[in-house]
């Protein structure tokens, strides 16, 4: 395997305080993601998936744990240091509408890296800009810069995020949840579109889903969680394979009658019930 772009290790967080209800969101989590690999991170809603996505960009602090990107611990770097980093890694909210504000044009948003980056204000018709909207077959760009969110499709709009994710030429993109706006058949072609981006760039994709199946479609390595720890990771065709851990077990049955994902869903119900 390539060399680790990404290092997690131990990663615990615990929200909440004595008089509020605490709940251990990460729970000594360790993780790697290789250059260039796509490792998908599984679970039901509220195992804590996106907290260790946020945790990974530097949004949220750890309690407890270590990162270390491109061979460099960043766990306790300053906001003002952080914000260099994550043009090299790029966070994609769940929700497009997050990432795509309402108010803004597609090519003002997906410029939006570049000008944080220091690009000046006619970055929203620079050449980046229509490159990135091509790669995500946002075709031809022209006719995208001027539209707003809502005069996209669910589909495209999931594009763009990523035209805007692509834009800075990032290393690592953690990706929370980008199919979960969007039906079955735009699931598979957004798992296409993650490894062409992959095979075309070099770029390792995190991604976050509750969907055993665009998890099973998109990446080479998978891990699942489960109440804030990782339960099982493997090569993805070894835990599709073969799932050791009763957990996993629980979710591929459960995605086996449901016959899809939101399946993973009730999979937790199903495993306490056992
Ligand atoms: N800012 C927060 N304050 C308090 N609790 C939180 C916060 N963020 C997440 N949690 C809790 O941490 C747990 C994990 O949440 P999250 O990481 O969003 O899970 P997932 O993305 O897998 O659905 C949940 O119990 C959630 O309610
Ligand atoms: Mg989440």
């Amino acid at each position: 395997m390539s060399e680790a772009i990404l290092q997690v290790r131990g990663a615990t967080k615990v929200f909440g305080s004595r008089r509020r209800r605490r709940v251990t969101a990460l729970d000594d989590v360790s993780l790697s993601v290789g250059a260039g690999e796509i490792v998908a991170l599984v679970g039901e809603s509220g195992s804590g998936k996106s907290t260790l996505g946020r945790a990974i960009v530097g949004l949220d602090r750890l309690d407890v744990g270590e990162l270390e990107f491109e061979g460099v611990d960043y766990t306790h770097l300053s906001e003002r240091r952080l914000r260099g980093l994550r043009r090299r890694m790029h966070l994609v909210l769940q929700d497009p509408y997050q990432s795509l504000h309402p108010g803004m044009r597609i090519g003002s948003a997906v410029a939006e890296p570049l000008q944080i980056a220091g690009a000046g204000r006619g970055a929203a018709r620079s050449p980046e800009v229509g490159a990135a909207l091509e790669e995500v077959g946002l075709t031809p760009a022209g006719d995208f810069l001027a539209r707003y969110p809502h005069q996209l499709s669910g589909g495209q709009r999931q594009r763009a995020v990523l035209a805007r994710a692509l834009v800075g030429r990032p290393r690592l993109v953690v990706a929370d949840e980008p199919t979960s706006m969007v039906d079955a058949t735009l699931r598979a072609s957004i798992a296409r579109l993650i490894r062409e981006l992959r095979e075309r760039h070099g770029i390792a994709f995190l991604v976050i889903t509750h969907d055993l199946d665009f998890a099973g479609a998109v990446a080479e390595q998978v891990a699942i969680m489960q109440q804030g720890r990782i339960v099982e990771s493997g090569r993805t065709e070894d835990v599709f394979g073969a799932p050791r851990d009763p957990y996993t077990r629980a979710l591929f049955r459960a995605a086996a009658q449901v016959g899809s994902i939101e399946i993973a869903a009730s999979a937790g119900a199903e495993f306490k019930m056992n």
